[in-house]
């Protein structure tokens, strides 16, 4: 689904990631971990191909194909979507349009906001007056619109409050079609068996409760290292920090 080749990343001038390969098999869900400033948005807004973000070295691919000069929206189009850590206020600009847009006009953003239970802020603005768990929904809603096969989800559950992180955790799921692993309950498995990809920014770690992830990631001071379990590799993090946890990759 997704391979990063060695890359570089310079934003502004500087090098924040320094030679990144990685690869996200089809069906595989990736977690990244690392403190902050670390470069793990810089990583999601060069996969996604915002500009500032200027690859310097390597080469991405998708679906087989070279993307690294192509621009964010043929991305897009190819089904590579993206939430946002910070995502801006866009004023007069309806959500609700906003997400008919993302659906192509082929959804109801208001069946689609039921399962959020965001109805009730569909007509405004774009993330004007939003709550941080409120944006997070928002950033949701269009994705599920979107229905992207690489998502990309920059941190999810910061600000959502415990009772809606079930919920969030419930709907991440369903758009990488995982099974649903309620905390403490059985997993249930989904019907489809379309096979999407993620890659989620957690620093909580408190979405791999509800969404099983298959392979972890720490980035350091724009390294990525290593490729490994994600509950070892957070439990390895809570116990003795980021610096300690690399220290097997020396
Ligand atoms: N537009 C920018 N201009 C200058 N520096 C930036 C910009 N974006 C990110 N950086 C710097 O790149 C580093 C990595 O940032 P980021 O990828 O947001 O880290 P993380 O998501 O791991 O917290 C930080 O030192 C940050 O200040
Ligand atoms: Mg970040």
């Amino acid at each position: 689904m997704l391979i990063l080749d060695g890359v570089s990343v310079e934003v502004a001038g500087k090098e924040i990631l320094h030679d990144i390969s990685m690869e996200v098999e089809p069906g595989k869900t990736h977690v990244l971990f690392g403190p902050n400033g670390t470069g793990k948005t810089t990583l999601l807004m060069t996969i996604m191909g915002f500009s500032g973000y200027k690859v310097t070295k390597g080469k991405i691919f998708y679906k087989g194909e070279d993307i690294t000069k192509l621009p964010l929206y043929e991305r897009a189009r190819m089904g590579i979507g993206m939430s946002f850590q910070r995502p801006p206020t866009i004023r007069g600009l309806k959500t609700r349009q906003l997400v008919a847009l993302c659906a192509k006009m082929k959804k109801d953003p208001e069946e689609l906001a039921r399962r959020l239970n965001f109805t009730e802020f569909l007509d405004r603005d774009v993330n004007s007056n939003l709550s941080g768990g409120e944006i997070k929904k928002s950033e949701l809603l269009q994705l599920m619109a979107q229905n992207p096969d690489l998502v990309l989800l920059d941190e999810p559950e910061s600000g959502v409050d415990l009772e809606n992180i079930a919920l969030v955790g419930e709907v991440i799921a369903e758009l990488l079609d995982k099974a649903i692993k309620h905390f403490d309950e059985p997993m249930i498995e989904h019907k489809k068996k379309r096979k999407k990809s993620g890659i989620i920014i957690t620093h909580t770690g408190f979405i791999m409760r509800y969404v099983k992830a298959d392979v972890g990631h720490v980035i350091l001071n724009g390294r990525l290292s290593c490729a490994s379990n994600p509950e070892e590799i957070f439990a390895c993090v809570g116990k003795f920090g980021y610096e300690e946890c690399v220290r097997c990759m020396i």
